[in-house]
């Protein structure tokens, strides 16, 4: 595994669409795993493959909604697309390639998708609360689009700091 570098927002690559992954390779899956590892590295719970420079539509959400004593864990989305949506959620949202900016956006509390994982295989998935946000923040990107466009108003270094419960 390698570390890749995370793109930012100046680079025009983030605002272009992610083409469908045909190929279930190792080069697949060489990304994935470095992908893995640089998400870990930089403390965040989603990655595109667009934010390492590979306009390819693939991302990793960190679920993090666990049960105790269960480790928080990557899920693998490839092709994903939406399928259902329920009810609304507004809080605080960053992303990796906009380092130390948050705004308010609102997403679905709860999201399912279909995807496929790094071997083709097809599955569904259910996101609630911040994994929900987060599918929806990383499918995104897959078109080209940040959270700043979703967003209802930046937030301050205070409301950061001070943790807003705006939800
Ligand atoms: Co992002």
């Amino acid at each position: 595994m390698a570390l890749r570098n995370i793109v930012t927002k100046e680079d025009p690559i983030l605002y272009k669409t992610s083409r469908e992954v045909k190929q279930f390779n190792i080069r697949l899956q060489q990304l994935l795993d470095d992908m893995a590892e640089t998400l870990e590295k930089s403390c965040g719970v989603g990655l595109a493959a667009v934010q390492v420079g590979v306009l390819r539509r693939a991302v990793l959400v960190l679920e993090t909604n666990v049960g105790e004593g269960e480790d928080e864990h990557i899920i693998e989305f490839i092709n994903p697309e939406i399928i259902e949506v329920e009810g609304e959620q507004t809080g605080a949202e960053g992303c990796l390639s906009v380092p130390g900016e948050y705004g308010l956006v609102s997403r679905p509390m709860r999201v399912k998708a279909r995807a496929q994982n790094r071997y083709g295989a097809w599955f569904e998935y259910e996101g609630v609360g911040l994994t929900a946000r987060c599918m929806c923040h990383e499918f995104d990107h897959l078109d080209g689009h940040l959270f700043l466009e979703k967003c209802e108003r930046m937030l301050t270094e205070e409301e950061v700091n001070g943790g807003s419960e705006e939800e």
